[in-house]
């Protein structure tokens, strides 16, 4: 393990899935131990787990809980009777694309595997749960060259070993300029309405001494306006084929304050987050929550009764406001159609 990587937040042990549970963190760190896919699909939808490349290999895995009850039920049809399950999965959460990536990559599987399939379907899934792993430590290094020495950062959300199979796109990226001892701070939106930054990216990075300052968001326009910090480090759920950027909500308006202040913009994503079937970023299907995570706080109401709320849990980035994407494939600067799909063709 590298240094400052000390979090696992995915874990297939004695034939179950394990799910830290990142409702409760700070205060509470528990794992649930999962045995269905509906459960597994439920967690997902309930942000048990959260965050695009985790979403996708804790569905990985809910595919070896799904085959496993499709053969125990039906060993001689068990790839019809596991696509309920399968859809049940992929209706969890509908922005992530790397949920939909890792489906259709255990399904590829399907048509090969001769009897009990659940020796090669737990096999896949742990390949695509330590290829994001290796991918983060790649981009970790390829967005490290990127910082200056004496750099503060801004990040969104939570981008982190929570959010992926470990040591994070956005905060890989921080970890390894953190290690290169080019870090002078980390500020973390806290992210609204969830509390991302505030619950799990402080955590987290607290839990390998990364020095992190917290802010509401909407202080994160002044923080850029005093010039102090260089760099805004996001994660992504999709990237369109032109290299618009779906992320949490309140990104957008991070790029368009960091393009006024000249901060550069920087959006860490392994490429199972690059969607090229969409020409724009308006393709992306955005989710819409619950009116309560806005209105009330821990179960507190914060508004008046009578309140309504608008709850889309992410936004779109035009590619016009990233300076630069980067992949475990290499990196692309300004993006744009073109070299999105010579990224993709490598
Ligand atoms: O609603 P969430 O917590 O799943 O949203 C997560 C984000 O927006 C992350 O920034 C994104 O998934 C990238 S995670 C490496």
């Amino acid at each position: 393990m590298k240094q400052n990587d000390s979090l696992r937040a995915i874990i297939w042990r004695d034939n179950a899935l394990h799910l830290l549970d990142q409702r409760y963190l700070p205060h509470q760190q528990t794992y649930l131990e999962l045995l269905q896919a509906k459960e597994t699909a439920d967690a997902i939808r309930d942000m048990v787990v959260r965050g695009a490349p985790a979403i996708g290999i804790t569905a990985a895995y809910g595919v070896v809980l799904a085959a496993r009850a499709a053969y125990a039920k039906n060993a001689g049809a068990w790839r019809e009777e596991i696509q309920a399950d399968m859809q049940y999965l992929a209706q969890s959460r509908p922005t992530a694309v790397n949920l939909f990536w890792a489906l259709k990559r255990m399904e590829a599987l399907f048509p090969s595997l001769e009897g009990d399939p659940e020796a090669a379907l737990v096999a896949e899934a742990g390949r695509i749960h330590q290829e994001d792993i290796e991918a983060n430590y790649q981009m970790g290094l390829l967005g490290e060259a990127y910082i200056p020495k004496d750099t503060a950062v801004i990040t969104h959300c939570n981008a982190g070993a929570l959010a992926t199979g470990g040591y994070g796109t956005a905060l890989g990226v921080i970890r390894s300029a953190f290690s290169a001892d080019k870090l002078s701070q980390v500020y973390a939106d806290e992210t609204r309405p969830w509390l991302q930054g505030a619950r799990l990216t402080a955590w987290e990075l607290l839990q390998d001494g990364i020095p992190v300052t917290l802010l509401s968001d909407g202080a994160a326009a002044s923080l850029l306006r005093t010039g102090t910090v260089s760099w805004a480090i996001v994660g992504s759920d999709r990237i369109a084929g032109n290299g618009d950027v779906a992320n949490k909500i309140g990104t957008y308006g991070l790029a368009i304050a960091a393009k006024h202040h000249g901060v550069k913009f920087m959006v860490v994503a392994p490429t199972s987050t690059i969607d090229m079937s969409l020409s724009s970023g308006e393709q992306i299907p955005i989710e819409n929550r619950s009116k309560d995570e806005v209105l009330s706080l821990n179960g507190q109401a914060v508004a008046a009764q009578d309140a309504d709320a608008w709850n889309p849990a992410f936004d779109v980035t035009p590619a016009a406001l990233v300076d630069v994407i980067v992949t475990e494939k290499g990196v692309v600067e300004h993006p744009t159609a073109e070299k999105m799909a010579a990224l993709m063709a490598k």
